[in-house]
């Protein structure tokens, strides 16, 4: 079964080296994480596949890496320093201050349309602070979420070397418009891609690495002539869905939102959400909007822009005139996309049924740890509701679903419960044996390649052709490992867990014929191959 709840990929992500808590020798800063081993390897491959197909495998796009650092008046032309913040209110009893368009939204059903009639509704006292119920809240403001820092080694105590942490890499691509046209000689349609860090001083992060404060972008920004833009933006929506399909995504946890009017950004005429199955629910897994030729007026001389040095515009050889193009900007999250596949790659399988009296005496302990749930005082209802059901069902299906039972040994708020405890301590030991977990990652996206085992770890000639074999492999660009710390059996599981598609055993009968299996992680059908087809048959499936 898929990751049911966001704690087992979590879990799955500290215990095999992908993401961990940031700074945790120091207890950890509130929702910032650390890419480990394996999650800095798919990530760099989610957005290297992203490059390829964006950048290379077309004849109209460039690449671009701008700074982070830019002069402050980008952001204010650029509208950011007027209107990129969130509404907020303070609670005069309890002194939290939520955002005030989530709290309008969980209690009308239903997006406010703007500040207004957020602060209409609490001025009638029809909204209640989330916290402690109480209606005496303040009047929403908006608060703005660019980080600022300063530039020079003197803090001057003013705002002269104030400059802000970018907030979208789009703003580099803009203002380096001209640049690129004039050095590479484009004609439209063309477009400029780029990677990188923004920050954001989210009010509400949280989700693991879906909404974090600081996160990397994979932007597009591309240029139209005006009345080429609608078509334009159709394509780039059908292109940005088939990339995540081609690298297996299911299709039906993938789908298109239309942003309504007033959830539109302000620069913003159109824009198209594609929207990934969460296990917190449909959520944006990437924008795709037309934004005009706002921004690249804005940032143009004119009489609202005096500080800026020229005009951003294109000379049109074959209308004989000059026009500012209208832009289509698919903007991607790197860490979400890399989430969305981690979520979309996952399973977890009962391989073989465990012993009657071992299923009972585990069965037993679910249906107490249910019982202690009911019991308990102070818990929130939905969760005790949540729990307490999930652990029933778990507990009637058993041993068929020790997978579901993984998960809940990994909820967070399951740990609180005591009995928990000895559910672990014998579910864990089953499950172990039992079951199977599986990242069915798309082999371009699998943090490593091919792992290479010789079936003897105490024999020389098995290790030096295994390790020679590792090095080989790795030379071609694939990347390799070489592992022997335990019987074939274990280590195949251990690859299942991080998604390596394929495993090499290096045995006896290589000695004597130069052959190896190769095991594959979604079929688990070994098939002898000569090492020296290795390298062209594992280069034939990456593609
Ligand atoms: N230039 C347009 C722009 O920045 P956006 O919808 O604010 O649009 C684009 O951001 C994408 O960046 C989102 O679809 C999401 O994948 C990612 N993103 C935005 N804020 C994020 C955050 N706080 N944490 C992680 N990813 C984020």
């Amino acid at each position: 079964m898929p990751a049911t709840s966001l704690d087992t990929i979590v879990s799955l992500c500290k215990r095999r080296g992908f993401v961990f808590p940031s700074s945790s020798v120091y207890g950890g800063l509130g929702s910032t994480w650390d890419y480990g081993p394996l999650g800095v390897e798919l990530k760099n491959n989610v957005k290297r596949a992203w490059w390829r197909s964006v950048v290379h495998e077309r004849d109209d796009m460039e690449g671009l890496d701008a700074a982070i650092l830019m002069n402050r008046l980008v952001w204010k032309y650029s509208g950011h320093e007027a209107t990129f913040s969130d509404p907020m209110t303070d609670c005069r009893a309890c002194k939290t201050r939520p955002r005030a368009d989530h709290v309008f939204a969980a209690q009308k059903g239903r997006d406010p349309k703007g500040l207004p009639e957020i602060n209409a509704a609490i001025e009638a006292k029809e909204l209640v602070c989330p916290k402690c119920g109480s209606k005496d809240l303040t009047p929403a403001r908006p608060f703005n979420l660019m980080f600022k820092t300063s530039v020079g080694a003197v803090d001057s105590g003013d705002d002269s070397g104030l400059v802000y942490m970018r907030p979208e890499t789009a703003q580099g691509i803009y203002v380096n418009f001209g640049n690129v046209l004039d050095t590479m000689r484009r004609k439209l349609p063309f477009g400029i891609a780029q990677v990188g860090k923004a920050f954001r001083n989210e009010i509400t992060p949280g989700n693991f690495t879906f909404r974090t404060r600081e996160f990397e972008q994979m932007e597009i920004e591309y240029f139209v002539r005006p009345g080429e833009d609608e078509a334009a933006h159709e394509a780039w929506i059908a292109e940005r869905q088939n990339w995540y399909l081609n690298l297996g995504m299911r299709r039906e946890n993938l789908r298109v939102r239309e942003q309504e009017k007033h959830e539109l950004a302000h620069y913003a005429k159109r824009c198209v959400d594609l929207e990934y199955r969460f296990p917190m629910g449909w959520s944006e897994l990437e924008g795709i909007a037309n934004r005009t030729d706002y921004d690249l007026k804005a940032h143009s001389r004119s009489p609202e822009n005096p500080d800026a040095v020229g005009e951003l515009k294109y000379f049109d050889q074959e209308l004989k005139k000059h026009l500012v193009p209208y832009v289509i900007e698919p903007s991607a999250g790197a860490d979400r996309a890399t989430l969305a596949f981690l979520c979309d790659a996952y399973e977890d399988a009962l391989v073989k049924e465990p012993p009657a009296e071992e299923n009972t005496r585990l069965r037993e302990l679910v249906e107490s740890f249910a019982k202690s749930v009911g019991r308990r005082e102070g818990m929130a209802a939905d969760v005790k509701q949540r729990l307490v059901s999930a652990a029933e069902s778990i507990a009637a299906g058993l041993p068929g679903t020790l997978p579901q039972l993984i998960g809940l040994m990994e909820d967070s708020e399951a740990a609180a419960i005591e009995v928990m405890k000895k559910v672990r301590g014998v579910g864990e030991k089953i499950a172990e044996e039992h079951t199977r977990t599986v990242l069915h990652l798309h082999p371009r996206l699998a943090p490593l390649t091919v792992a290479v085992f010789p079936l003897k770890r105490n024999d020389a000639r098995l290790v030096e052709l295994a390790r020679g074999l590792k090095r080989d492999i790795q030379r071609s660009g694939v990347r390799a490992v070489y592992d022997d710390t335990g019987a074939i059996g274990k280590l195949y599981r251990r690859q299942d867990e991080i998604g390596t598609p394929w495993c090499i055993t290096v045995d006896f009968q290589s000695l004597d014929d130069q052959t190896v299996t190769v095991r594959d992680r979604d079929t688990m059908q070994q098939e002898r191959l000569k090492i020296t087809d290795l390298g062209p048959t594992i280069a034939a499936r990456l593609t």
